[in-house]
Parts: structure tokens; sequence; C-alpha cells
């Protein structure tokens, strides 16, 4: 029998799940109930209420903490547990990454996938890594007035205010106080997903963390040259000389067609630079709005080395999913030739701008599908193919045409442990052997985690 919606339950947090709730278990007779509780780490003891309710599952919200876990810490963010972005800054760092080991090695025995599962590698200082965010203009969801700042946890189209986010650099504050008090003098309002209203969406910032350069997008839609949009780019070209980029995105949304993004270059560089140092390698990358970068620069460099040490160096690499050809430039050195394929147009422009200006030559970039290039060109058999796909992972088709290749090493960087999870299990299935794991913290406080897997195939 379900647990009904609305039943009140008191909940003691033994574990923590993929989604960062905290799980008690409820013992009804024969029957073993998991309650996973939104907002109570290991250690609380809660009385909760149910809200959604599957056979043997239910969620449930806390209304009182009877005791809290002593892994329990003050808040760093003014956003913390009202936004969805930071779910588990409240609780120790340590803790977190001993919770997001005990996930990856839970769901690979789960699907019996055996393999060398090495510690996961965390952050010295777990705060201000992110070299880009993006906040949304919308309704304050207390206030219901006109702010700039982070999705509600609970009620996705309202926006919590944000004025100290520990996330980026500090000049995020500022940028987000000073185009918000902009914006609200004037009468353009928030872009309304419901009814495509509206005119204000998001304010993206862009900080390299290696560099000084500093990128900023303000993406609108239903835009035709509004001079107060204009002078709103003057106003922080005056106040803030050390954003070295400035653009417009204009995102046109018409029932029926595709999306289009226009995107207008204000002042400023037109390209964002971006430094990556590893162990024996140094190189520049240019990156364009619309690219694809890691998100936390550190932990790239991380992850980035992590799959140069598994790798051993032949004739040609595969780099699928390349992005702005980060992976794929690293490999050069170890490889005769180098091919990386990405979609996104902007991606692979710069990936090609970033091979010149670091002088590497033996390595060429296909813009399009993973799955039509790879079905289209006639590759021969590759000594690595390397994978970093988005969080859907390896399409079957997709996974199909690498196995189709057989390449000795693939290696997989992903950015979501389920759809990594169930392609390796389609991976061993089809005779690559998972050897070894090792889960990256990209994303300290969130429930995000990336892991890099080595696959061989026996000969
Ligand atoms: C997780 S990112 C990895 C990028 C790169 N490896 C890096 O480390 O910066 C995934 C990339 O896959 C690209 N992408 C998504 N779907 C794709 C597809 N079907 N074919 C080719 N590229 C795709 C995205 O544009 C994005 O740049």
């Amino acid at each position: 029998m379900k647990l009904k919606k609305g039943q009140k339950l008191i909940a003691n947090i033994s574990n923590l799940n993929i989604k960062g709730f905290g799980i008690a278990k409820l013992y009804q007779g024969s029957k073993t109930y998991n309650i996973a509780v939104d907002g109570a780490f290991p250690g609380d003891l809660v009385e909760c209420q149910v809200y959604k309710s599957k056979k043997l599952y239910a969620e449930a919200r806390v209304l009182h903490f009877l005791k809290y876990s002593r892994d329990r810490v003050e808040p760093n963010n003014d956003y913390a547990g009202i936004s969805g972005a930071t779910p588990l800054e409240t609780l120790a760092y340590p803790k977190q990454l001993v919770y997001k080991q005990a996930e990856v090695i839970r769901i690979l025995n789960n699907l019996n996938l055996k393999s060398v599962i090495n510690p996961i590698i965390g952050m010295e200082d777990p705060w201000f890594y992110r070299n880009k965010m993006q906040y949304s203009f919308g309704i304050e969801a207390d206030t219901f007035e006109f702010t700039l700042g982070l999705h509600h946890k609970m009620y996705r189209s309202k926006i919590v205010s944000v004025q100290n986010c520990n996330l980026c650099d500090p000049l995020c504050n500022k940028l987000i106080s000073f185009t918000k008090a902009y914006f609200q003098k004037t009468n353009l309002v928030p872009y309304n997903f419901f009814d495509n209203s509206g005119l204000l969406r998001n304010l993206t910032l862009r900080f390299s963390k290696n560099t000084t350069d500093k990128m900023l997008i303000l993406e609108l839609s239903n835009y035709s040259n509004d001079p107060v949009v204009d002078q709103y780019f003057q106003a922080l070209q005056a106040t803030f000389p050390e954003i070295t980029s400035a653009y417009l995105l204009n995102i046109i949304v018409k029932k029926g067609t595709k999306t289009q993004n226009v995107l207008t270059h204000k002042f400023g560089q037109t390209t964002l630079q971006e430094n990556l140092h590893l162990k024996t390698q140094n190189l520049e990358f240019q990156v364009l709005p619309l690219a694809f970068f890691q998100p936390n620069t550190k932990q790239a460099q991380t992850i980035y080395q992590t799959v140069l040490d598994l790798v051993e160096p032949g004739k040609l690499a595969l780099d699928l999913f390349c992005g702005t050809g980060t992976i794929g430039l690293f490999l050069s050195s170890l490889f005769s030739k180098v091919v990386g394929i990405e979609l996104e147009p902007q991606a692979v422009e710069v990936a090609k701008s970033n091979a010149l200006n670091n002088q590497l030559q033996n390595i060429e970039f296909y813009c399009g599908d993973v799955y039509k290039i790879l079905n289209s060109k006639q590759f021969q058999q590759p000594d690595l193919v390397v994978v970093d796909p988005p969080r859907s992972g390896l399409t079957p088709k997709a996974l199909d045409l690498i196995v189709n290749l057989a390449p000795k090493q693939l290696v997989y960087v992903s950015c979501n442990l389920k759809s990594f999870a169930n392609n390796a299990v389609e991976l061993t299935e089809k005779g690559y052997k998972l050897e070894l794991v090792t889960p990256v913290d990209q994303f300290p406080h969130t429930r995000h985690l990336e892991v890099i897997a080595k696959f061989t195939r026996p000969k």
C-alpha cells in the first residue's frame, strides 16, 4: 500500500540519495518504505509531510527538525535552502564527498558493474569555483516584486533574489545589483515562458579563472532595438571597466519553428580566454558565448589530467562531444591524429582557432551530430575514443557506431551517473570491460558529480 499524500511522519534520516534528499526507512508490518525528505541530511530527526507517494517510496517535506545532524554547517549563500542551486551547502563538505562516493559505488554495484572505483577527487576550497553563472529575471517568490536571481526550488517560475552568491567571483554580486536596479527603473518586464510575453530573460556571466577576462551576456526575447537596452550596455561599460566582453542574445521563440538565437556583440573582445594548466601542458582556449566550457576551471583541469593519465598513446583518437576542443587538444601530443566532433557551430569555430593558437596541427573538427558524422564518414579503427556526452548520455545508435569502430580504449567522461551506468551496462554487454572509475566533484554543494571511466576491449 502507498503512503498517503499529506500524511505526517517522524523520519530518522540515515542516508542521502542522488537527488540530495535525506533518506529514512519506515517499517510498517512486513513492508519497508524509503522516505526521501527534501532538505534533511543523515543524522537529522524530522517531522515531515508526504507530498509524493509511490509503492514503498515517498517524498516528503520537513515540517520541524526534532534533532539536527552534527554534520550540518552554516549556509554561505543567502539563497541556501530556498533556491535549488546548492541543496547540499549546509552539509559539511567532507560529508558531501562521502555520500557522493557512496552513490557511485551503490549505482555501479546495483547494475553489477565490476570495476576499480577510485576515491572521489574533491576541491580544496569548495567556494567561488564557478566560471559561469546564469541569473534569471522574474518575480520574487516572497514579495512578488521584479528581481534578478535564481529559480525557487519549489516554484520554478518564481525567483529568489541574490545579493551574496559565493559560488563565483564576488563581482557577480555587483553586476546583479547594478543590472536589477537599472531594469527596475524601466518599463521592461521579465519574460514569461507560459505565453511568450515580456523581454528580460537571463544575465549570464562567464569569468575566466586563469586570466582576467570577463564576459557578460544579457539574454532577451521579443527584442527589437530598444534604446533602453543600448543605454544599459553604455552604463555597464562606464561602470565596470573589468568587463572585457559584452553580448546581447535575443532568443526568438515562435510556435511551430525552431528557437533561434541571435547574438549581437556590444563591446570589448569577441571571445573570452581561459587557460588550462595540466601537469605537462598549458593550453589557451577562446570561448564564445554559446560554446560549452566546463563551468569549474580547477576541476576541469583535474578531469582532463585524469583522462590523460588513463590513456595509452597511439595513432588515432576521436574526441566525441568535444565542445571547444579541450580534451582533443590535450590529447594531440599523444596521438598522430585527433578528430573532434561537436554539434554547436560556435564551439567548433573556437575549437579550430584554439588548435591554431596553440600551434597544434594534427587535429581536425567536424560540426554536427556525433551519430550522423560517425555514420557518414569512414574512420579507421581508432586507438582511443573519448566521449563526453550531454546529461542524457549516448543514444543506442551512437553507442553502436562507437562499438563498431572497435577502439582498444574508450574513455567516458560523464556528468550524469545514471545515464553513464546504463551506457556502461550496454558497453560491457557488447564486449568492453569497465576497468576504472574516478569520480570528480565538479559542483560542490550540489548533487551533481562527474565520473571519468576507462573501458578496454579485450583482444
Ligand atoms: C558535456 S559537454 C562536453 C564538452 C567538452 N568535452 C568539454 O570538456 O568542454 C557536451 C558537448 O556535447 C555537445 N553535443 C550535445 N549533443 C551532441 C550531439 N548529438 N552531437 C555532437 N555534439 C553534441 C554539446 O554542444 C556540448 O558541447
